[in-house]
């Protein structure tokens, strides 16, 4: 089977739990009881349509300085991805504001806030902001908060989902992807918020996957320009009707270049992840190239940004250029509750592969 993370618990899907030990809804002390997980098994949507996105981060002032205010500070985590930034207000950041975010994102590739107020938002107000980027993603297993199904949770609590029984069979919770890569339209911009997390642990970590493509040889370069992969989400629906979860849109199957330009930034990125099969390829020798680069990436902590949450942080990254993973290392039983807003942008695209050499001239 090609490298993958569906069925892990490590991925950021938030089904049901079957399990005695989950305590009771009452008994939990819920510091945001307006962003708990329901699931709606009459809930039900056509298909996606196409939109056309515009991406914002195109009409942004390069200087950012609607966005980097004064008393701001930011900081860079690695050389070619990560930033923090402290000193600002996201939900009030005026539209010139936010085309600056499109763009610092798209350049940095993730970056943490700090001392944010979005989670205390009312889940409308935080909506209309990440609404600003893209037509929001409804995902299509996950739970959300009553009402909003938009918001897509991250949300585990003691041992709800099983770690032992995870680790039993694998070494790791580590389980490298971008997110939801089977729709036509994909995430760009996409904000992660925490609510509640461990005092230690369960970091997020991302991957430069510009680097990751610009460390590969001008051979493997061209060869992989040449290649699209099959994206599928059937096995997500799966695993989540096999948890007693929902389907709220049936599965589909997109074919992406597995090498993007970003409209942005003109960055050529890998992009393979919830992959099932390289177009053209017969299964061992996609098993084999898939497998290689989710090595290449997996031990390229030069780089990749591990970013620790803090009481409101939000996580802003783009999923074009980066792929991601959660890091499940905390034993405690703390309840760790995120919610994600996911802006869908263009439809992945490549640009001809040019030689270092023809690139130099240019
Ligand atoms: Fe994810």
């Amino acid at each position: 089977m090609a490298p993958s993370i569906i069925g892990s618990p490590a991925a950021e899907n938030t089904v049901p739990i079957k399990t005695d030990s989950e305590p009771p809804r009452s008994s939990l002390k819920d510091r945001y009881p307006a962003y708990l997980p329901i699931w709606d098994y009459g809930e039900k949507y056509p298909a996606l349509e196409p939109f056309n996105h515009v991406d914002h981060g195109k009409d942004a002032d390069p200087s950012l300085k609607d966005l980097l205010s004064e008393g701001s500070e930011i900081q860079e985590l690695k050389p070619t991805i990560g930033s923090e930034v402290t000193g600002i207000q996201l939900s009030k950041l005026s539209s010139a504001g936010k085309d600056q975010l499109a763009l610092l994102v798209s350049r940095r590739k993730v970056v943490a806030f700090r001392d944010q107020d979005l989670a205390s938002l009312p889940i409308n107000q935080a909506l209309d902001f990440g609404g600003y980027f893209g037509r929001h993603h409804i995902h299509p297993t996950s739970g959300s908060p009553e009402g909003h199904p938009e918001i897509h949770l991250v949300h585990r609590h003691n041992n709800d989902w099983g770690l032992d029984q995870f680790l039993a069979g694998k070494n790791s919770s580590v389980s490298w992807h971008s997110d939801v890569t089977y729709e036509q339209q994909p995430p760009g911009t996409t904000f992660l918020y925490i609510l509640e997390g461990p005092e230690v642990g369960g970091d997020t970590v991302f991957v430069d996957q510009v680097e990751a493509y610009n460390r590969l040889s001008p051979a493997t370069k061209a060869r992989l320009h040449e290649l699209k992969a099959v994206n599928s989400g059937f096995e997500q629906a799966e695993f989540s009707l096999g948890r007693g979860g929902v389907v709220r849109r049936e599965p589909v199957k997109n074919e992406h270049p597995l090498v993007r330009t970003h409209p942005v930034t003109g960055e050529k990125a890998l992009f393979w992840q919830v992959i099932r099969s390289i177009v053209g390829l017969k299964k061992e020798e996609s098993d084999a190239l898939l497998g290689f680069l989710l090595a290449h990436v997996g031990r390229g902590i030069d780089y990749q940004a591990r970013i620790r949450w803090a009481p409101n942080t939000v996580i802003v990254w783009d999923n074009r250029g980066t792929a991601h993973s959660a890091i499940v290392d905390w034993v405690t039983g703390e309840r760790r509750h995120l919610a994600r807003i996911t802006p869908q942008t263009e439809r992945p695209y490549e640009t001809p592969y040019i030689a270092e050499a023809e690139q130099a001239k240019v």
